[in-house]
């Protein structure tokens, strides 16, 4: 390690974010029904604009009277380029109950970004003596954000998570293509006649990975467009949690249960992870720094890797 170590992202689970327009009031029982771990009312692009002062209402009024149970309560703003997104902020932070714990921050492009919006809701609770400070997670998914990446995710002690918006970022990478993450038919590699599928949003979510780790936030996969693929879903939610991330969001609940089957460590990942903590003290018994588990080389760095998923699952379990 550096000296400056790596700071701990929030202990809390995150494995799904569950969104739904803040135009729909039918949905928001359902929401807090689920089995999401945070919730997202979005008054972002599932909203027409004709619909935004309405929806925000509906947002304020369902924050206040729903039962939201222990969810982590989101709700995602509008973008910095639009005429709303001040409102949205205002109207929240004066008229919201404190049972609201996040603003989600979408296409946020620079620190600067996350600057602006922590200085109105810094005076806003001032103004209105908030005793929860209100948490913030923003949504990579522009080339800009992706280029300033690690300055956005050291913006403000507020930041707790970070997503990839793999549809925005398409867009404005110029990227061919309009499905919403997964396999992209284009994104191949030949050889022999043969095609091999590679993963154009690698590199993307191991650079918000690695921001996140750096500046203690959580990293999350976005949304899976096509809903009625299950297997799709749980190929791209297995390359997040490899790479690192904790959760991804569901645009529908049908992928409710299968990001936490993905995003919690499975029975026998945590007993794998056991046996080689276990191996590895008996090693440190011995005076020894490796050793080996089932055919394989473990030292330090194991315990290290074993405790990851140990931690998550034990912290998952505890709530
Ligand atoms: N949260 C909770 N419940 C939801 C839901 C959501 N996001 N989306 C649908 N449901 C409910 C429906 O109300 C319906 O309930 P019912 O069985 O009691 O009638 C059930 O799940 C099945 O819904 P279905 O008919 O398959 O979907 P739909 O056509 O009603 O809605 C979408 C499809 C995609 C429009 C809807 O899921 C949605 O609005 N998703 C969120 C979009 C969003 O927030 N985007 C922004 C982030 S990318
Ligand atoms: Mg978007």
């Amino acid at each position: 390690m550096s000296f400056r170590l790596q700071p701990p992202a929030p202990a809390r689970p995150n494995r799904c974010q569950l969104f739904g327009p803040g135009s729909n009031t039918k949905l928001f029982e359902k929401m807090a029904a689920s089995a999401a771990d945070v919730v997202n009312i979005d008054l972002e692009d599932s909203v027409a604009p004709s619909d935004k002062d309405i929806a925000r209402k509906n947002t304020i009024e369902a924050i206040n009277t729903v039962d939201w149970g222990k969810k982590t309560l989101s709700v995602r703003i509008n973008s910095l380029d639009s005429p709303f997104w001040y409102r949205d902020v205002v109207d929240l932070l004066e008229n919201a109950g404190e049972r609201l714990d996040q603003i989600m921050i979408p296409k946020v492009g620079c620190g600067a970004d996350i600057y602006a919006v922590d200085a109105l809701v810094t005076a806003i609770e001032a103004a209105k003596g908030r005793k929860k400070r209100i948490a913030f997670e923003v949504i990579i998914e522009s080339a800009a954000g992706i280029a300033h990446v690690e300055e956005i995710a050291a913006a403000s002690p507020r930041l707790e998570a970070m997503s990839l918006g793999a549809a925005d970022f398409a867009a404005s990478m110029g990227m061919q293509t309009t499905g919403i993450g997964g396999t992209q038919e284009d994104y191949y590699m030949l050889r022999e006649g043969q095609r091999y599928w590679s993963d154009p949003w690698h590199w993307a979510q191991t650079a918000i990975v690695a921001a996140c780790r750096t500046h203690g936030l959580l990293p999350v996969d976005g949304p899976f467009g096509d809903f009625s693929d299950d297997e799709g879903f749980r190929a791209q939610a297995r390359r997040s949690a490899t790479l690192g991330m904790v959760g991804k969001w569901a645009i529908h609940p049908k992928q409710i249960a299968l990001a936490n089957e993905i995003f919690t460590p499975s029975e026998a990942a945590v007993q794998e992870a056991r046996e080689i903590l276990k191996a590895m003290e008996e090693a440190k018994a011995r005076g020894e720094g490796a050793t080996t588990y089932k055919g394989r080389l473990v030292d330090i760095a194991s315990i290290k890797q074993a405790e990851v998923i140990v931690k998550q699952s034990e912290m998952i379990a505890g709530q």
